[in-house]
Order: C-alpha cells, then structure tokens, then sequence
C-alpha cells in the first residue's frame, strides 16, 4: 500500500483512545470530562477501558510467540470493574494480601489464575491460600516455606510455590520502589537460593514450581531487567538438573511508563529486553505488570479552590484533591502532567499546586506554569490510573473519591464516592 494511503487508512480505521483533546476540552476516549465532573462530582478518577485493553494487549501480542500468561498486579488497581475486565481481557491476577486475593476471586479469577506474592504473608493469608488451591504462592524465606509445609501438611494439601529471589540488582529507579537490592526487604538472597531449594526438595505438602523476581517499579532502563532474567533462567536450569521440577519464571512487573512524555521503552522492546534471556530455558514466563496496564487509563479530575500568593514570582493553586486522593507526588516525588480540561488562551501563572490537607508535603505538582487559574476551574491530573486510587486514605477525614469508567461512549460510575456514614460505620 502506499505510504500516504496507508496513514490515511489508519486514520480512518484505528479508534483514538485515551485521554485528549477535542478542540479547547480534553476528553477520554471520546468523551468530554467536565460534564462526568459535573455530575459525580470531585475529585473523581475517570478510566478508559479502551486505553486499558489496548495496554494490555500490547503485552500480550509482544510475547505471543512465547509460552507466557500475565498476572495482572493487582495492587497497581484493584477496583472490582477494573479487575474484571482485565480478567475479560485475558488476563491471569497477581495478588499482593489476603484482600487481593479475595477481590480477585469476586472479580471472577479462578484460584489457578492468581500467583500470590508479598513480604510479610501472615498465617491466616497463608491459609487461605493453601485452601484455595492458588497457582503458587511465592514465598520470601525459608522460614516461610516451613509455615507454608506445616500449613499444608495438616490439612492433607500440596502446595505449589515460587521462591522469590533477591537479584541484588539495581532497577535504577526512585529508591522507594526498587525492590532488587540485597538492602531491600524482598526476597531470597541469590546465593542461599540452591540450599534452600535442596531442603525443600523433601517437605512432603511443598512443591517448587516457579523461580520469581520483582526488582523494582517505573524501571526504564531495561538492562537491568535483562540481568534479572537471565540470572534467573540461569539459576532455575541449574535447579531443573538438580531435581527441582520448576515449571515456570516469574519475571515480576516494573516497565515503567512516560509522566512527562519523555520517551520510554515500548511492550515490544521490553519483549526483546527479555525473551532472549529466557528463551533458550524453555521454561514458560509468568509477568505481573501493573502500572504499565494502568498508569496512562487514568486520571484524577481535580477543582481549583483557591488561588493565593506564595512571592513576587509565584503562586499556590489549591485543589480540591492532594495526598489522600494521588500520594504519589508526595511519596515518591513523582511527577503527574496537570492539565486544564478545557484549555483556554489566558496569562500564564507560575504555582505549586497543592492539596488541601494539613501538611506542607501535600503537593500534587511543584514549579508548574497554569493559565490565570480561578476557584472552580477543572483540572486533570494525568497517568493517575496505577498506584493512584488503592493508596487513597481517609487522612483529615476525608471520603475516598469516586470512580467511573468509561468504554464503548459511555461514563459508569464503578465506585461511589464514600460517605461520612460510610466511614461511621466502622466504629463503635
Ligand atoms: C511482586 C510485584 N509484582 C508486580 C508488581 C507490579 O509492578 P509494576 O506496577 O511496576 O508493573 C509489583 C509492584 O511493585 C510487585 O511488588
């Protein structure tokens, strides 16, 4: 086809998806914002399936010419729609606690769809777990492993597991959520891995399926991701001839996405950061991504509610939503795009723009140029749709915000905003 006939077919058959512009107003996947603002209200997380299906097969089309299944991590967001229509899509849940697991399950996972992972697993969780019957915990230590033995040895079950390794390789991503490190709390540390795995090769109720690694969050550079990989591949062939039937490699999540529009690696780079490392093992790959999926399918709707002075050169903007809503910023100094929704051509003020808690950190976005910002004024704040919502608190007495979905034209409401009562109800 020629070049200019095929950009004008694309044009004309490929779907716009996402959060942009339609003239002056920003819209999601088709869609105006300010009248689903208008009507739920804010602060408000607004999420566009199309971007979310998009996203997620991306992943799976760059590995599909190797055995793979994808873990959805469900603590990127775990709102019920969200998971179920990833679950529609395809896709296999990674479940960080007890609550996880049992939102996946209402979510519609089968128990041999959820990989459990998590530092400080309790027994009950444990329990749990070893009941259901789920595709493999992933397990932290081997002390973990004895629990995990005494557990399942009392009830008459075989548990399958994943020991997670402990690389001590650096993501090279905000410290706070690199997870490699041998300093980090995660995991088994590489060299203790084959001692352990000989010990467990004789519990009667534990079965070692599955090598796991999770080095880290928002990774961009993929090398290390690479190294992670293949030390693992590595290691599981020497566990393979050792007598340890591991069946798969659970590469964990972490590809990071662009909140500034910087360029970042593609599903398809990060498929050939990683099949090459692996491929030669044969072992099937499991991989839990989380803020790929989501970050980019959501963002935090937002109301200027004051505009005041901080010196000669700048101002502070106050918003109806900070830390309690998107704690990200505050957290992980993270940067999130503000963007009004509907743009308008006005004098440029330099502000923070902040959050209305009682906290001087409680600031959504520092040093940004807005458009003469007045009380009542909408504002997006954008790549909010992973780690935003499930980290919401209830601080200052605050209600956790309200969410909608929109797909195929149409905005549901798949959380309603919380109530005073709501949050009553829970004391005595
Ligand atoms: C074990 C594990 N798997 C998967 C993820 C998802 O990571 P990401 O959202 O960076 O893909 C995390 C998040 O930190 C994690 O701890």
């Amino acid at each position: 086809m020629r070049r200019d006939l095929l950009s004008y077919t694309l044009l004309f058959t490929t779907p716009v998806t996402g959060f942009y512009r339609q003239g002056a107003s920003l819209v999601c996947d088709g869609v105006p914002l300010a009248p689903i603002a208008a009507g739920h209200g804010t602060p408000l997380y607004v999420y566009s399936a199309a971007t979310i299906a998009a996203r997620y097969r991306a992943i799976d089309e760059a590995f599909a010419a190797y055995p793979h299944s994808i873990h959805y991590a469900l603590k990127a967001n775990s709102t019920l729609a969200i998971a179920r229509l990833l679950r529609g899509l395809g896709s296999s849940a990674d479940a960080n606690s007890g609550g996880e697991i049992d939102v996946a399950l209402r979510a519609g996972f089968t128990p041999s769809q959820i990989v459990f992972t998590g530092v400080g697993k309790t027994p009950a969780e444990l329990t749990h777990a070893i009941a259901l019957g789920i595709k493999a915990i992933n397990v932290e230590s081997s002390g973990e492993i004895q629990r995990i033995e005494a557990i399942a040895s009392a009830r008459g079950a075989r548990v399958t597991i994943a020991l997670r390794i402990n690389p001590d390789i650096d993501a090279r991503t905000h410290a706070h959520i690199s997870t490699g490190l041998k300093t980090n709390k995660f995991g088994i540390p590489f060299e203790r891995v084959k001692a352990i795995a000989r010990d467990a090769r004789h519990l009667a109720s534990v079965q070692i399926v599955g090598l796991h690694n999770h080095i880290g969050s928002q990774i961009t550079d993929l090398r290390p991701l690479t190294d992670a990989a293949r030390a693992l591949a590595q290691l599981a062939r020497e566990l393979r001839d050792e007598g340890t039937p591991i069946e798969h490699l659970d590469l964990g999540g972490g590809l990071g996405v662009s909140y500034d529009g910087s360029p970042v690696p593609s599903a398809q780079d990060y498929a050939s950061a990683l099949l090459p490392a692996v491929r030669d093992s044969g072992f099937a790959i499991v991989l839990e991504p989380g803020r790929q999926i989501m970050a980019p399918a959501g963002i935090l709707l937002t109301r200027v509610v004051d505009v005041k002075p901080q010196d000669e050169r700048k101002s502070f903007v106050v918003m109806d939503a900070g830390m309690t809503e998107l704690i990200r910023p505050m957290l992980y100094n993270a940067f999130h795009r503000i963007e009004p929704v509907v743009e308008r051509d006005q004098p440029a003020l330099a502000a923070d723009v902040v959050g209305p808690l009682c906290e001087s950190s409680d600031t959504l976005g520092k040093d940004r140029t807005l458009r003469n910002p007045q009380p009542g004024d909408l504002y997006a704040i954008m790549d909010a749709g992973a780690y935003g919502s499930v980290m919401a608190s209830n601080y200052n007495r605050r209600l956790l915000p309200a969410e909608v979905l929109v797909d195929e034209g149409a905005a549901r409401l798949i959380r309603r905003r919380q109530t005073l009562d709501d949050l009553l109800a829970l004391e005595v």
